[in-house]
């Protein structure tokens, strides 16, 4: 039995807003956007657009792509560290519903950006495990409400979306060379040693929220950029090449490498520290800036429309996050 992932696809949201627009309200630039981090753009949902609204057309394409009605779904992952309500009900019971995906359970996976390799790992395992065939795994994220739009140290870097996954039970498939196809292997960790590094403060039961004395800044995103950066070259720099030879794999054999998209910077440090050739990664930060757990299936989606990932291909990706998690996913297109 393999996890084959059937098909791949997003929801972005119609609004982009350049990083020029935000000279209009913070004492930044494109030019120190631009060469900091590689975003040019980021997308913004909508005021009545929640996560739910975006994994749910992101589910909706993914199952018309692979032509499986909505009931043969019996599993919906959602990876999100912005649902539409705090703790519940879960973003992916608010889809499982407006799918029609009647016979299928549902949970949401907290994992910050890691989230959605941790989702297909979850999803190999239960179809491995004979617990279901069909499983909808899905990032989605509107970041843009929950970012503090003072602090130019954080709201450029972040954008909304959201991206999802069929991962199929299949018998035996395999490329042109033989080779079986799918999932093969993940490596999945955490070190919540780090959790203060990257939170949101206020807002759960530890610290609810006081009307009395509300500090807005707590109800944001925080982070501390520059150890979570240290952080982030290291985890990718040694984990990319763990994974590959814990499978009997060298970085010659791997087509794509297709990481979390949170700063180009971060990339090209841990590519330069592993000595992995940069062309190796794929990148589309410049335009959706960092979307969290949906920046892995936004990427996937467009590497398969432009026709980047071909049969047989070998395609690592690997994220890193809140949490803090890190880990990545081995996969034979
Ligand atoms: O998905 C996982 C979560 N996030 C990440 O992976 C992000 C990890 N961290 C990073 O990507 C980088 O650390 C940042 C992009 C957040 C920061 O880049 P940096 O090159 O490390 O800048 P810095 O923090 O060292 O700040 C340099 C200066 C500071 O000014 P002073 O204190 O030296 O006067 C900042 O205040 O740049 C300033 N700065 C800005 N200036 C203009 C910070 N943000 C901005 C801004 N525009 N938007």
């Amino acid at each position: 039995m393999q996890a084959v992932i059937r098909s791949v696809d997003c929801a972005i949201p119609q609004r982009r807003m350049s990083n020029e627009e935000f000279t209009a309200i913070l004492d930044t630039s494109d030019e120190w956007i631009h060469s900091h981090t590689g975003i040019r753009y980021r997308h913004i949902a909508d005021p009545d657009q929640a996560p739910s609204d975006l994994a749910l057309e992101a589910c909706q394409k993914v199952l018309s792509r692979a032509a499986v009605p909505p009931d043969e779904v019996d599993l919906i992952l959602v990876a999100t560290a912005t649902g539409d309500y705090l703790g519940f009900p879960s973003v992916a019971c608010i889809v499982q519903d407006r799918l029609g995906a009647k016979r299928a359970g549902a949970m949401d996976l907290a994992a910050g950006c890691t989230g959605f390799i941790y989702g297909l790992e979850t999803a190999r395992n239960f179809v491995l495990g004979g617990g279901a065939r069909n499983v909808l795994v899905v990032g989605a994220e509107v970041l843009s409400r929950i970012v503090d739009w003072q602090d130019r140290n954080t709201c450029v870097l972040f954008g909304d979306g959201a991206g999802a996954a069929l991962v199929s039970a299949s018998e035996d498939a395999r490329d042109g060379s033989g080779r079986p196809r799918g999932l093969l292997a993940s490596v999945l960790r955490a070190d919540g040693s780090g959790a203060h590094l990257l939170e949101r403060p206020m807002g759960g039961t530890r610290a609810p929220f006081d009307p009395e004395n509300f500090d807005r800044t707590s109800a944001c995103l925080r982070m501390d950029g520059r150890q979570v950066y240290n952080f982030a070259v290291k985890a990718i720099a040694e984990g990319i090449p763990e994974m590959l030879a814990a499978n009997g794999f060298g970085i010659d054999d791997v087509a794509w490498i297709v990481p979390h998209q949170a700063n180009v910077r971060i990339i090209e440090a841990a590519a330069k520290r592993a000595k992995i050739p940069l062309e190796k990664y794929y990148l589309n930060i410049e335009e959706y800036a960092n979307t969290s757990a949906a920046s892995i299936p936004i990427a996937l989606t467009e590497m398969d429309s432009k026709g980047l990932l071909r049969e047989g291909d070998l395609v690592a990706t690997f994220g890193f996050g809140a949490g803090l998690t890190w880990g990545g996913n081995l996969l034979r297109w």
